[in-house]
């Protein structure tokens, strides 16, 4: 696995988003200079395009580039996503100029171009990693973030380093599974949660006891990732148990099917402790059956609402994936423990899941946006994978979702029917619906046919294709 994950700048430590009276300022970690990790998508794309691609960079930032000097018209999608970021972005005025007009939504169909933009990808393209993290664009980046009242230095940029990780690998039934290694939680969290839907016999399971089955499992996963995940460049990280089948059963023996647990019940995590979005997902399998799942987060839409002067480089708000204290909660609700808390060069944790599946004679890439939701959608995927179901089925899942704190079922519209939420709320759950949440990617390749399908999220503004591409 190629991680081109954040990491936070050299002058982070533990409690930079800490007032004086100890409590968590969430300000500073979404919005703004101080919630902006050291980027690692530039340094990722360059090396990905030079030891595994058959294009070279420029050819494939290209189309990148002409959209960037050219325009493209904003969709419906985009002006949404603006409306829920405008009072930050009204906040600094290169980023207002760039995507509002007088401090107001654009109307559908503008043209945004961004030149400036155009020429930092053009760097890239021409001069690699050295393009974007040292030299002209690296000084505008570092200058803008300290005028902001950020951290960086020139020497954060230039230290930053792509890394190899062995991916998560686990087995459901005859399904087997590649998925994220950490700094991603997402891998531990759909294997760990796989593990122990396998010893549940879910086939057998009516509809309800399923669902309920299914989040039970989730809240167990995303549990242990509170308690113990984070960036393990830095921290010990049992992942070893956590993978472990027998782990797993030990966990799902406390899974009642008439009777949901309470996340309060479970142990390990004390009282002491308790206290959006812009990501996009690739699929691809080639002519040649290589495949790549890609997940590229700033986190919030418009990341932390800045632009560093000159460059149209729109900085990212991934600091607020850290801990910021025991007792904070993320923007995306979710908890976690000392082993995500902020240090110099550390990455913070992530809930990225770009995963493969196998099973005799079928190969499928997936993967989704959506923060905290992204494992569980992978999960009711890989799922429906099993079932023999295709990507156009795997994308269009219902879609319900627990993160063990808070104590909820979130689900998307439609994702459960009032039948459903009548016999979930009698085993226990308490019941939110959340926005139409995902934006999964899928695609497939029939080993013995040779079929290639693919198919995008309908919530989503992606697009599915199998073609042939001439180069
Ligand atoms: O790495 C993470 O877990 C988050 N930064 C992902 C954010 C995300 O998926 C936003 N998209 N909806």
């Amino acid at each position: 696995m190629l991680d081109g994950r954040e990491k936070s700048p050299l002058a982070a430590h533990k409690d930079m988003y800490l007032d004086k009276q100890g409590q968590v300022n969430k300000q500073l970690s979404l919005n703004g200079a101080l919630a902006a990790g050291i980027p690692g998508m530039s340094a990722a794309l360059v090396y990905l395009s030079k030891n595994y691609g058959e294009l070279s960079l420029a050819k494939s930032l290209a189309p990148a580039i002409r959209h960037a000097e050219q325009g493209f018209a904003i969709s419906e999608r985009h002006r949404k996503l603006l409306r829920f970021r405008q009072s930050v972005l009204k906040q600094q005025t290169e980023i207002a100029e760039l995507f509002l007009v007088d401090g107001e939504l654009p109307k559908k169909g503008t043209l945004l171009q961004q030149k400036a933009l155009a020429e930092t990808l053009r760097q890239i393209a021409v001069k690699g990693k050295a393009g974007f993290y040292q030299g002209d664009i690296a000084d505008k980046l570092v200058q803008s973030v300290q005028e902001l009242g950020g951290i960086w230095q020139l020497e954060d940029l230039k230290k930053y380093q792509v890394k190899l990780r062995q991916p998560v690998v686990g087995q459901y039934k005859e399904l087997q599974i590649t998925s994220a290694a950490l700094p991603s939680a997402g891998g531990t969290l759909l294997v760990e949660t796989l593990n122990i839907l396998e010893t549940l016999d879910l086939e057998s399971a009516d509809e309800i006891t399923h669902q309920h089955l299914i989040i039970e499992s989730l809240r167990h996963a995303f549990h242990d990732r509170a308690l113990y995940l984070g960036d393990d460049d830095f921290v010990a990280v049992p992942s070893e148990r956590l993978l472990n089948k027998q782990y797993a059963y030990g966990l799902a023996s406390s899974i009642r099917a008439d009777k949901s647990l309470k996340s309060d019940a479970l142990s390990g995590y004390s009282k002491a402790q308790q206290g959006g979005r812009n990501t996009t997902h690739f699929s691809i399998i080639d002519d040649q059956g290589n495949r790549v799942a890609a997940t590229l987060s700033i986190n919030f839409p418009f990341g932390a609402g800045i632009v560093a002067k000159g460059t149209v480089v729109v900085l990212n708000n991934e600091m607020d994936d850290f801990q910021a204290s025991e007792k904070a909660v993320n923007g995306y609700g979710l908890v976690g423990g000392k082993a995500n808390l902020i240090a110099p060069e550390k990455r913070m944790l992530s809930s990225m899941n770009p995963s493969f599946v196998e099973q005799q004679g079928r190969i499928g890439v997936l993967g989704t946006l959506g923060g905290s939701r992204i494992p569980s959608m992978v999960l009711l995927a890989i799922l429906d994978f099993a079932k023999g179901n295709d990507p156009s089925s795997q994308v269009r899942v219902k879609r319900f979702h627990h993160q063990y704190k808070p104590d909820i079922v979130h689900y998307e519209k439609g994702g459960l029917n009032e039948t459903e939420m009548l016999a979930l709320k009698k085993l226990g759950h308490q019941l939110k619906q959340y926005y139409n949440y995902g934006n999964m990617q899928a695609v497939q390749l029939g080993k013995s046919t040779g079929i290639l399908s693919a198919a995008s999220d309908p919530c989503g503004e992606g697009f599915a294709s199998v073609q042939k591409i001439s180069q």
